[in-house]
């Protein structure tokens, strides 16, 4: 359904496509029985962006100790000039998990520069945060559209109208580490799809390094990924009737090397047993047991270069903060 108002205002210029899944509730509760009656349990990374979530992801973005999201910013901030001149009468921007679109400014800024004139396609599971970062948008620019999908990455690619200018298409924030491999060929492989010669793809990928960094990323000294983390467990206690204690679970987020990934748990402080009403289950922790919440994939520049081989692109460039902790990946349609 898509909603547009009619007047001269920033609002004129904005279109929300609401293609977010109707069924929901039951999906999660499907997913998330199936999560913890396995063996080891597990949960899922979607299931952490819920309002709070959201709010608790922008907060990690801001402690210490996450530096990928500052890391990325700098890199768009001292390249965006060159990023855009790669795709030259680029007239489309189609970002992919836009969340708030805060570093996605620099992209918009050198492209209006460039053309004049900009539509943004950004596309976001979450309708209240497109809504919210939209409008700050507009205000900002005045020569700026947007065309807003909130809905998941494939129901987006699929709804996305036909074009005849090129387009730049951005993945930020290493959210492609949070994909397992195959899921990752999948998505790109469905980009690729959607794309036609002289497009791009723009994709934040994190870097493989010292494992007390990595680690500490994923662990940060305020709690502020624990909060984000165990939000997926007070989620299920509101929406699924459950009595998990929340203080009877620590993180543990752990660097397998071998796997170049960064596995996030939520270890049991307890024996303990913890009841989903909703689910009509009661399911028992040992002390210790763990339940395994994401992984973050780390890259190197070997790993980027094959994604893209097996997925229909060529990495045409790469740019780096000045610590080398992060990278910016420019993929070239084959
Ligand atoms: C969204 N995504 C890229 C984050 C990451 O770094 O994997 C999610 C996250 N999980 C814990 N901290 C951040």
């Amino acid at each position: 359904m898509a909603s547009q108002t009619n007047s001269n205002q920033p609002r004129s210029r904005l279109i929300i496509h609401d293609l977010a899944r109707r069924n929901g509730h039951a999906d999660f509760a499907r997913d998330i029985h199936r999560g913890l009656t396995s063996n080891p349990k597990h949960l899922f990374p979607k299931y952490l962006y819920d309002e709070l979530g959201s709010r608790l992801f922008e907060a990690i973005c801001q402690v210490d100790e996450y530096y990928l999201t500052r890391a990325e910013d700098e890199i768009l901030t001292t390249h965006a000039g060159e990023i855009v001149s790669s795709v030259p009468s680029c007239e489309t921007l189609i970002e992919l998990g836009s969340g708030s679109a805060e570093k996605t400014r620099k992209i918009i800024e050198a492209l209006i520069r460039q053309r004049g004139e900009l539509l943004f396609v950004p596309v976001d599971i979450s309708a209240s945060a497109l809504e919210e970062s939209s409008h700050s948008l507009l205000d900002s620019y005045p020569n700026l559209r947007i065309d807003a999908y909130a809905a998941d990455y494939f129901q987006a690619l699929a709804a996305l109208p036909k074009r005849d200018a090129p387009a730049l298409v951005l993945f930020l924030g290493s959210n492609i580490g949070n994909f397992e491999r195959d899921q990752a060929t999948d998505f790109l492989r469905g980009i690729r799809g959607v794309l036609h010669r002289g497009d791009a793809l723009l994709l934040g990928a994190d870097l493989k390094k010292d494992r007390a960094v990595l680690e500490a990323a994923y662990n940060d000294s305020l709690g502020v990924t624990r909060s984000f983390i165990i939000n997926e467990l007070e989620r299920i206690n509101r929406e699924l009737n459950a009595n998990f204690d929340l203080w009877a679970f620590g993180l543990r987020s752990v660097y397998n090397e071998s796997l170049g990934r960064v596995e996030v748990y939520l270890e049991s402080l307890r024996d303990q047993s913890v009841t989903i009403r909703g689910l009509n289950l009661t399911i028992s922790l040992q002390v210790g047991e763990r339940i395994h919440v994401e992984n973050a994939y780390k890259f190197d520049p070997e790993d980027l270069r094959k994604l893209g081989a097996q997925t229909g692109f060529s990495l045409e460039r790469t740019w780096l903060d000045q610590q080398g902790k992060f990278s910016s990946n420019l993929f070239r349609v084959d």
